[in-house]
């Protein structure tokens, strides 16, 4: 039972803060958009390398104002990694700060050491080399930090980048596939500032509850950006890097798109539509058509309060965060458009998973502590956040899944607000959504799924290639906030 006292308190906790982005109601100067390097690796004696060096850096993100961050050899986030399905690679991970870290390949399907979980620590001033064979099908990934109890502060100061992953299949597909030019890394984050250029986080019990939402956007770190394509076609990798707000993709002159790829690669065929919803992790690669000059832009638009996705009850009144809608990248085409290939009508097939092969259902109920739970998390004990009743334990294995069986998991959120919920290891096949079979964009392949409140959904996933029967692989919300805060648990294959 929440005390009343409790109740008012939080509420009033939750109304001190509206979360409004600035960006849509300032007149600010463009910046052009910055593209994130691209590292295809070095030649090594055991493939292909690439060095990282998680260091501390500097950026001028508001106009005349200095703000220290995290990079991965760079000031802010990393490179974007271009993988290639079948070859040996080897990170080279050199932790430079001075804190503790890790580094997570989400989306990737690698040996549970290799993985990069709160696990495989990676103490200042070690580097840490795990290798692996990229067996992932291609499609638009990342990277980021995943230390335990510190992901939301690591992945906010910078220490996040983007994965492209390309295979024989995909390089034959007459798509835009020039990065930087008519296929591009749209890595998208939410951030908040201290007057005097700082970054701010965790100011209230909000922040917590809620998760970590800031009034500015940056993409690819950049404020305010503009991209100037020179092409009739512009493929755009839209990555929700926020710690936990979603976006609901779309443009401002209502032009349509199609909606080539999720989580885990290529959709069956392109499925044209308006709008797409992202919550923080998710991924979508989208193609849009220039037909003019005229400059448009993608834009955020706020989530329906009727959609499944909405938060509820008092969480759902007293919160603004998704309510608002705002600018996230203007699109200004030059004067000469070259041709684009047609966008071919079938991209990839998707076996269906048989649900009559699993073994077992396991089920995993999502629970937060509201009143009495958050105030207790105050004074500095317990966790907030719940899988089965139970916080994230780095001493307790959840699952023990055998190699090379196939399971169902049944996900039940038990909360007023959305959970996007993240299972590493593979990328899985949603089945149904209380009970109806997903929609289009969610009919492919997918490692982040989001459940609404009250909702239950199943996917199926299959566990091959790897077993080891110490280390664990993680499963958790992939708001970080509520991850760091109890709602995560760990299983291996063995
Ligand atoms: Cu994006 Cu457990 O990770
Ligand atoms: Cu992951
Ligand atoms: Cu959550």
């Amino acid at each position: 039972m929440i005390k009343r006292r409790d109740f008012i308190h939080s509420a009033a906790l939750l109304s001190s803060s509206l979360v409004l982005p600035k960006l849509s109601l300032a007149a600010q100067s463009q910046n052009t958009l910055a593209i994130p390097e691209r590292l295809d690796g070095l030649a090594g004696p055991s493939g292909l390398r690439y060095p990282l060096t998680l260091r501390e850096g500097s950026m001028q993100f508001l106009p005349g104002k200095r703000t220290s961050t995290f990079g991965i050899s760079r000031d802010y986030l990393g490179p974007t990694l271009f993988l290639r399905r079948g070859n040996n690679v080897e990170m080279a991970v050199e932790n430079t700060l001075n804190e503790q870290t890790t580094l997570h390949w989400h989306g990737l399907h690698v040996p549970a050491a290799a993985d990069g979980g709160p696990a495989q620590i990676i103490d200042p001033g070690s580097t840490w080399r795990p290798s692996f064979e990229v067996q992932q099908r291609a499609g638009t990934f990342w990277y980021h930090s995943h230390l335990l109890h510190k992901t939301g502060e690591q992945v906010y100061r910078g220490l996040a980048g983007m994965i492209v992953i390309e295979d024989d299949e995909s390089k034959k597909l007459a798509l835009p596939q020039n990065y930087g030019v008519d296929d591009i890394p749209v890595l998208v984050q939410d951030r908040r500032f201290n007057d005097d250029g700082s970054l701010s986080y965790l100011q209230s019990h909000r922040d917590v509850m809620m998760g970590m939402y800031g009034d500015t956007i940056l993409v690819n770190g950049c404020l305010n950006p503009v991209f100037r394509p020179t092409t009739r076609r512009l493929r755009m990798r839209l990555l929700n890097a926020a710690n936990a707000r979603t976006f609901t993709f779309a443009f401002d002159d209502q032009r349509d798109f199609a909606l080539i790829a999720s989580d885990g690669g290529f959709l069956e065929a392109p499925y044209q539509c308006k709008s797409v919803v992202l919550a923080p992790s998710e991924r979508a690669e989208i193609i849009v058509e220039i037909v003019d000059q005229r400059p448009f832009k993608l834009i955020s638009l706020p989530l329906d309060s009727n959609s499944p996705f909405a938060m509820r009850g008092m969480m759902g009144r007293m919160h603004s965060g998704n309510e608002s809608r705002f600018d996230i990248l203007k699109i200004e085409p030059q004067l000469t458009l070259e041709d684009s290939p047609d966008i071919p009508a079938a991209l990839n097939q998707i076996p269906r998973m048989d649900p009559n092969d699993a073994v077992i259902t396991r089920r995993l109920e999502l629970t937060m502590a509201m009143g009495m739970g958050m105030m207790r998390r105050r004074q500095g004990s317990d966790a907030s956040f719940f899988i089965n009743g139970q916080a994230m334990n780095m001493n307790r294995i959840d699952y023990r899944v055998k190699k090379d069986t196939t399971e169902i998991w049944e996900v039940v959120n038990d909360t007023m607000m959305m959970h996007p919920f993240h299972i590493h290891h593979s990328q899985f096949q949603i089945l149904d959504r209380n009970g109806v079979a997903p929609a289009a964009e969610e009919r492919g392949l997918k490692d982040t799924v989001k459940i609404g409140p009250g909702e239950t959904v199943r996917f199926i996933m299959r566990f091959e290639n790897f077993s080891d029967t110490e280390i664990p692989y993680m499963y958790h919300c992939h708001i970080l906030e509520h991850e760091d805060n109890g709602m995560m648990g760990q299983f291996t294959v063995e």
